[in-house]
């Protein structure tokens, strides 16, 4: 069985936590698309070259441990804008988006340029007051030297350039389904994807 389910949204809105979920519920495969972004980032502020290191992408490069710091986060979301570099990850990700027995894949642009044929989109946001403490707590507990007001100015500026970008913006594709998780909690958030996901199956 081939099916896809397309998870997008600006950073710390809850995407990642809820694609995980979902994928278990439903015993699918799930690809977290922000880092093979954040690998080539991580190759960049290392020297390289942000579309050679696209193209010698391998997947261990996605295990690296040091690739939730806001530093490597910035460098993503610059080479995101390269468009060169997004080719040389598209095929990538569309094999795994077929896949049989089903694949969850969460990014910026999986419903309306990765995977415009999905069985389920999802635009997933907060607000971003509510983002920024996520996202707070998240890199103060892995003990990394951050603010409140460091990681809200870091999430708004990322979000504008990957939703301002030429290059396959930030959107939420015409037939995506909006789940706003300011006032949800994961269990809500997950029950809500679920219902759309059996709707659909
Ligand atoms: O989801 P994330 O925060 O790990 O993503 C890091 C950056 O990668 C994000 O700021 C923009 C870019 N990205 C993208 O352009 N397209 C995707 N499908 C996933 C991430």
């Amino acid at each position: 069985m081939k099916f896809t389910v397309a998870i997008d949204g600006p950073a710390a809105a809850g995407k990642g936590t809820l694609s995980k979920r979902v994928a278990e519920a439903f015993g699918f495969a799930h690809l977290d698309t922000g880092l093979l972004y954040r690998a080539t980032g991580a190759k960049v502020l290392e020297g390289a070259d942000p579309v050679a290191a696209a193209r010698a992408l391998a997947p261990e490069d996605t295990a690296r441990e040091d690739l939730r710091t806001s530093q490597v986060a910035q460098a993503a979301s610059r080479v995101a804008a390269i468009a060169e570099v997004r080719a040389a990850l598209v095929q990538f990700q569309r094999d795994f988006a077929r896949r049989e027995g089903g694949a969850v894949l969460d990014g910026r642009d999986i419903g309306t340029v990765i995977c415009p044929d999905a069985e389920v989109k999802l635009f997933v946001t907060a607000s971003d007051a509510v983002r920024a403490e996520r996202r707070y707590l998240e890199l103060s507990g892995k003990g990394q030297d951050v603010s409140r007001e460091g990681v809200l100015r870091d999430l708004q500026e990322r979000d504008a350039r990957d939703s301002q970008r030429d290059a396959a913006p930030m959107t939420a594709a015409d037939d995506a389904v909006l789940i706003d998780t300011s006032d949800l909690s994961i269990e809500d958030a997950v029950a809500e994807a679920v219902a759309h996901i059996k709707a659909k199956l």
